[in-house]
């Protein structure tokens, strides 16, 4: 199977569990099942030698946490933990636990998480393949993600919403020309560009949070695309650089190849 075929694949999946797992109890049963899981894919990651020391938590979300990781070598990698026990899936529990019914469905239920974090590393492979600038992925087990750390010994890189730019226009064309080359050369789409999910270095802005990325065949690659301008233009107007929408979305479709 081809990566693109797989991206699709993949994306099919998660759509398709969306739907199924709207409704959804039972928490405590639900999360030292999958608690248990969690820590057995960063035991695995561990003894393969990806990190030797899960240093401090970077982030805690609703849907996950980054840690920053020490390899054996003293290099620093970042770990992204998928979540298997949000809300959004503790209702599922009832399906579980109780229906013998819906033990294909349960069974299946972590799959949609590994499926995302499985995606988010594909997804990094193919930005950086189009010569986007991201953390490198290094490797993906179940609902663990390794990648490339950005930041320094003493702390991870801020986000762009926390910095004030040295020179906004210039970071306004840089993610302008990242948007368009993930597009062009990649094939995809970022589809949560904010200043939430770009990170400032000393270098270059580093865009982060790959999962939702679609692929350009995927029915709302366009809205998302339109979206992604949008969210840059509101940020960077308030920094004073005016974005034309329009021109920026015509330029970006316009510079698209045919090849895959
Ligand atoms: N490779 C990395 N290097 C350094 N810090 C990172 C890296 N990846 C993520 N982070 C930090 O972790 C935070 C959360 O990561 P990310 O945006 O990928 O996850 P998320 O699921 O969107 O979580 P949230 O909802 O908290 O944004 C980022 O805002 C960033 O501060
Ligand atoms: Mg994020």
């Amino acid at each position: 199977m081809s990566h693109e075929q797989k991206l699709r694949g993949f994306e099919r999946e998660i759509e398709s569990w969306k739907i199924r797992i709207k409704d959804a109890n039972d928490r405590k049963t639900y999360d030292e099942v999958f608690d248990r899981q969690t820590l057995l894919a960063i035991y695995k990651l561990f003894s393969d030698g990806f990190f030797d020391i899960l240093d401090f938590p970077i982030s805690t979300g609703k849907e996950g946490n980054v840690f920053r990781g020490i390899t054996r070598a003293g290099d620093y990698v970042a770990v992204k933990i998928y979540r298997l026990s949000t809300s959004t899936f503790r209702d599922l529990g009832k399906y579980i636990l109780g229906d013998p019914r819906f033990k294909k469905a349960a069974k299946r239920f972590p799959q949609i998480i590994f499926s995302w974090a499985q995606k988010e590393y594909s997804n990094l492979e193919r930005f950086s393949k189009a010569g986007v600038r991201v953390p490198e992925p290094i490797a993906v087990h179940r609902n663990v993600l390794v990648m490339e750390y950005i930041g320094n010994e003493y702390m991870p890189a801020p986000k762009m919403k926390d910095v004030i730019l040295e020179d906004p226009n210039a970071t306004a064309e840089y993610l302008l020309e990242s948007v368009k080359n993930a597009y062009s050369r990649g094939h995809i789409v970022h589809g949560d560009m904010s200043e939430y999910n770009v990170l400032m270095t000393e270098d270059a802005p580093v865009i982060i949070d790959l999962a939702q990325a679609v692929v350009l065949d995927h029915w709302m690659s366009q809205e998302l695309l339109e979206r992604d301008i949008t969210n840059l233009a509101r940020f960077f107007r308030k920094a004073g650089v005016m974005i034309d929408e329009k021109e920026q979305l015509g330029r970006i479709r316009g510079g698209e190849t045919a090849t895959s």
